[in-house]
């Protein structure tokens, strides 16, 4: 079957490896890829939002299933292009994934569900927000309605940190149009766990746990950023955290999208934080997470293209997940400055040395060949070096020390990814 994959960071990389070890598989393109992909898949040079020439390829091509990667494309109704031209498409449609689109359509629906997240209030007018901030407790947070590339979350300490917030946000429009509607929420304490879940509409199936590193800078300091590394399984996410959380968060999300006929077909994201009053939910997203995946699917067991076709065929339920009894980390080697300013086109040099280390993976995130034919740095992100191993401990071992292994100038990492699991 021929399979394309929409996307060109480091998670389509780990779905492109992924969907490439299925024995299924016979053709696989990737639009637009990066450097690392083309070393499994056909690289297309059409853009995430060229919805018309994404599904004109796929036609002429006779593509048999599409994943879509990213958010964007999937908040902007990809999945309905795709499927209004009778083409099979995992990842959900518009309609169902504004529950990562639009924050404030989360919050409500949470709230009319009874699904556990922070208190909230929504606001459209940033005066009404000003006026609201006055008397509120702090720290707090404030988030862009929209998608902000995983940026648009302030969390702050004081009256003035956040009156600054809001100016940011609704008037200066710092993360566009994202900022036209802004939720300030309730500051939580505690663990934070990512649980990715595939989902048929009906049925809904968590894939192992794993947690993410936001912020840019050792001993989550600096700004937040899209990831900088991740580690799975969590410590934390113990069998009861687990039960608690299939009944009060997952299938109720599930029930709660199709009432509102927004059947929820694709991955669904949650993040949570475990607070002292039990797991509440920080955030939804409509697809895999970026680095999540890169610690996620290298242990998964089933074929996950088996997995995605049973979703979209509305059979789940006849799936059983299973995944290794190991760990994995990875750590993002970044561009220095990133999420700010930083440079691209840097030579990328080392990366053979990945070539055949069972349990060691090179996810690229941005790269892409210069007209040299040289892998040259193309992102804030530029490699997501996972690492398997017997134990949390071991797999970062193995991570760090095969982070050594590839160089470009202005390389910068966390050397900090994991230091949760000492305290575990
Ligand atoms: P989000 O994009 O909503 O996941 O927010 C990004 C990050 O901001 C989260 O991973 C948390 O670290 C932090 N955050 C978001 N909401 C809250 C909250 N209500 N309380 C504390 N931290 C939060
Ligand atoms: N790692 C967080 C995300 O994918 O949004």
């Amino acid at each position: 079957m021929k399979v394309m994959i929409i996307g060109g960071g480091g998670r389509e990389h780990a779905i492109a490896v992924s969907a490439a070890k299925s024995s299924r598989v016979t053709k696989l393109y990737c639009a637009p890829g990066n450097a690392g992909i083309e070393e499994v898949a056909e690289c297309v040079p059409i853009g995430v939002m060229e919805f018309e020439r994404l599904v004109a390829f796929a036609k002429e091509k006779e593509v048999d299933l599409v994943i879509v990667g990213p958010d964007d494309p999937l908040v902007g109704g990809l999945a309905d292009a795709f499927a209004e031209a009778g083409i099979r498409v995992f990842g959900p449609r518009k309609n169902a994934a504004i529950i990562e689109g639009s924050k404030a359509f989360s919050k409500e629906l949470m709230k009319k569900y009874g699904i556990p997240t922070a208190a909230y209030e929504v606001f459209s007018d940033a005066d009404a927000a000003m006026e609201y901030l006055k008397t509120a407790r702090f720290p707090i947070v404030l988030k862009a309605d929209g998608l902000a590339l995983g940026k648009g979350v302030l969390i702050c300490n004081n009256l003035q940190e956040a009156l600054d917030g809001v100016k940011e946000i609704m008037l200066d429009k710092h993360f566009g149009s994202a900022g036209n509607q802004m939720v300030i929420e309730e500051f939580m304490t505690g663990r934070e766990v990512s649980v990715l879940a595939f989902c048929d509409g009906t049925t809904i199936k968590t894939m192992t746990s794993a947690q993410d590193h936001k912020r840019a800078k050792d001993g989550d300091q600096g700004l937040n950023t899209g990831g900088m590394g991740t580690f799975s399984p969590s410590p934390f996410y113990t069998a009861e955290v687990d039960a608690f959380c299939q009944k009060h968060i997952y299938q109720p999300t599930m029930d709660a999208m199709k009432a509102e006929g927004r059947d929820f077909v694709g991955v669904l994201f949650c993040g949570l934080m475990l607070t002292a009053d039990g797991p509440k939910v920080l955030e939804y997203n409509a697809r895999f997470g970026d680095p999540e995946t890169q610690v996620v699917l290298p242990r998964m067991k089933n074929d996950m293209i088996d997995v995605m076709e049973a979703c979209i065929d509305g059979r789940l339920s006849e799936i059983t997940l299973e995944f290794e009894d190991n760990a994995a980390v990875c750590v993002v080697l970044a561009s220095e400055g990133y999420p700010e300013h930083y440079e691209k086109g840097l030579p990328i040099t080392g990366l053979e040395n990945f070539s055949g280390k069972d349990g060691y993976a090179v996810f690229h995130a941005g790269t892409k060949k210069d007209a040299e034919g040289r892998i040259v740095t193309n992102g804030g992100r530029v490699l997501g070096v996972t690492a398997l191993g017997a134990d949390l401990k071991q797999a970062r071992a193995n991570a760090y020390a095969a982070t050594e292994w590839v160089q470009f100038a202005n390389k910068y990492k966390r050397n900090d990814i994991g230091k949760a699991i000492d305290e575990a």
